[in-house]
């Protein structure tokens, strides 16, 4: 089946309904997402969004440019970290003006909380900068957007899982997909294509991501030749539920929550004496482990607790319900009277397809853009996250570069001739997926996967060493041939979950060898990236962005420069 928008938009979390708005005003947009719109992880963003509103505190955008580069430890491109912290206020207002319901203070105003790393007087104190909706952030903003989707008569085709960019002559023009009801295969012919597919974090065996989150958009721009910027540093967010991964908002420590070992003492306080429980995710994350090594961990076991006994119902009822929800239906525990069991778990990629602040996606240092291709949110790299995303800032980002990208997209499909490929495209993918149903190796997809993800864990997640890393890189690469000898169990065309699993999985293991490549090549500790055999930061060699591109062979790593304006590099104490 053919279709012929102005654009697409692959995946229908915040960053790309963000620009299907955007660029819905005068052109024709489609959005193809694999789930169902509002079953995008986006939903699943608890804690808040970043703006200097100044609502609850003295606050201003360069307090917030400050922290966020600070936070990304030196690697975010300050011009992008400008763009983002100056348009955040304008950013939550029309949120509000399309209907968000964010939590209120008394006056009215959006109210406001704490969160890591956000300070104010560039990292005097803890300072209250996350608008929220209680602990349903996300949710509400998807929620919103998704209606004002409907409203503007935008085209969706849910369940539709992308199988590959169509390039002709180095410009993208359209996307091949097949629909997971029925298993047919439809070409979308396009003047532009947006990849928002979020990030990868089902690459880790603990993680809080949604189990659609496994990097398809990084993986159909690197195979269609675009480089993967930085795609070493992995975001750890420190309390996922003991075991299980489910995110415990950063939220329940703004409010007070504290952080206790086996002594029950706030350790946090010896770590990062100004902020404690509110310092960076990556420092948080390693000072967890640190006390786990130390024998501190509860019951000598590899978690620690959070405390959030003392906040009170009100608290906990207006601001934490839906992670007190969590605390009870899957830990067991009643979080106004007992801690909860919390473990660092994979949240986040602060690397993606490398783009520029107006989400073209870029061919080499230089920038050269890549002719039809943009990218936006989690699956992009703009880079204004560097080293370590600070918490609130995600759901900034997809809406700032959401938007952007979409304005970007409607100026360029004003121009641009109308494309349509060559029916060769189809074929091929039709040839892929018949072959993928008639392999009858011996491998099975959910062990390769299980395999996977305890790899990455083990040798490639909080810290790193060269032996763990080479390790994964050689795993990861058998991992691959043997991913040549599956066998698919379903052969059937509706909903086909077998089908689905084999095609991701294969997305993954290209994202985990880039992964192992570049924390192996980056002989330095930075950010989320922390080697132990290279314990310091070296801005000599390292203050740089890598570069991965894909080659038939073994793929290519180079280097770009980070763009510094205002905030030169120094040592990162909290
Ligand atoms: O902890 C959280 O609520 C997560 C927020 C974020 O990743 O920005």
């Amino acid at each position: 089946m053919e279709h012929q928008f102005d654009a697409i938009v692959i995946g229908a979390g915040l960053a790309g309904l963000r620009a299907a708005i955007e660029i819905g005003e005068d052109s024709s947009v489609a959005v193809i997402s694999k789930v169902f719109a509002t079953r995008s992880h986006s939903g699943a963003a608890q804690g808040g969004i970043g703006a200097a509103l100044a609502n609850e505190e003295d606050d201003n955008w360069e307090w917030h440019m400050f922290d966020t580069v600070k936070g990304s430890d030196y690697l975010g491109d300050q011009d992008a970290i400008e763009t983002m912290a100056k348009d955040a206020p304008r950013t939550i207002y029309e949120l509000e003006h399309l209907g968000v319901p964010f939590n209120r203070t008394s006056e009215g105003k959006i109210a406001q909380r704490a969160f890591g790393g956000h300070t104010s007087n560039f990292g005097k104190a803890p300072v209250k900068r996350a608008c929220f909706a209680a602990d349903r952030t996300g949710r509400v903003i998807l929620d919103t957007l998704w209606e004002q989707c409907l409203q503007r008569d935008i085209k969706f085709f849910d369940e539709f899982h992308v199988l590959s960019l169509i390039i002709e002559d180095g410009r993208c023009c359209g996307v091949i997909a097949y629909e997971l009801a029925t298993g047919k295969l439809h070409t979308f012919n396009s003047k532009a294509v947006l990849l928002a597919t979020g990030g990868a974090g089902k690459i880790f065996k603990t993680t809080s991501n949604a189990f659609a989150s496994t990097g398809d958009g990084m993986a159909l721009a690197y195979r269609a030749g675009a480089p993967l910027e930085d795609m070493e540093f992995v975001q750890f967010h420190p309390t996922g539920i003991y075991k299980l991964g489910i995110l415990i908002s950063e939220a329940a420590r703004g409010e007070g929550g504290i952080l206790r070992n086996s002594d029950g003492e706030r350790f946090m306080e010896r770590y990062a004496p100004v902020i404690k429980d509110l310092a960076p995710r990556d420092m948080v994350s390693r000072c967890i482990l640190e006390e786990v090594r130390a024998g501190k961990g509860i019951d000598g076991k590899d978690y620690v607790h959070l405390d959030m006994t003392h906040l009170g119902e009100e608290v906990i009822n207006t601001k934490l319900a839906e992670i007190t929800g969590f605390a009870r239906t899957y830990a067991g525990v009643d979080a106004t009277r007992e801690p909860i069991p919390v473990q660092p778990t994979c949240h986040y990629m602060m690397g993606g397809v490398a783009s520029d602040v107006d989400g073209r996606v870029v061919l080499d240092a230089e920038g050269t853009p890549f002719e039809g291709l943009y990218a936006a949110g989690e699956c992009a790299c703009v880079s204004v996250h560097g080293a370590n995303r600070l918490g609130c800032n995600s759901l900034l980002d997809t809406l700032v570069f959401g938007r952007r990208s979409g304005i970007e997209i409607r100026r360029f499909v004003q121009t641009a001739d109308t494309p349509k490929a060559s029916p060769d495209y189809a074929k091929k993918e039709a040839a892929r997926i018949s072959d993928l149903m008639s392999r009858d190796g011996k491998e099975k997809t959910g062990s390769i996967m299980a395999r996977m993800q305890e790899v990455m864990m083990d040798k490639a997640s909080v810290f790193r060493l060269e032996t763990g890393l080479t390790e994964a890189l050689e795993q990861i690469r058998e991992l691959q041939e043997s991913y040549r000898n599956i066998s698919l169990q379903d052969k059937g065309n509706c909903f086909n979950r077998d089908l689905l699993d084999a095609l991701e999985l294969g997305h993954m293991l290209d994202l985990a060898e880039v992964i192992a490549m570049g924390a192996l090549y980056r002989e330095e500790s930075r950010g989320a990236h922390c080697r132990e055999d290279f314990p310091d930061r070296n801005d000599e060699k390292f203050l740089a962005h890598t570069l991965v591109r894909h080659t038939d062979d073994v793929p290519q790593i180079f280097e770009k420069p980070v763009t510094i304006t205002r905030f030169q590099p120094k040592e990162r104490k909290y």
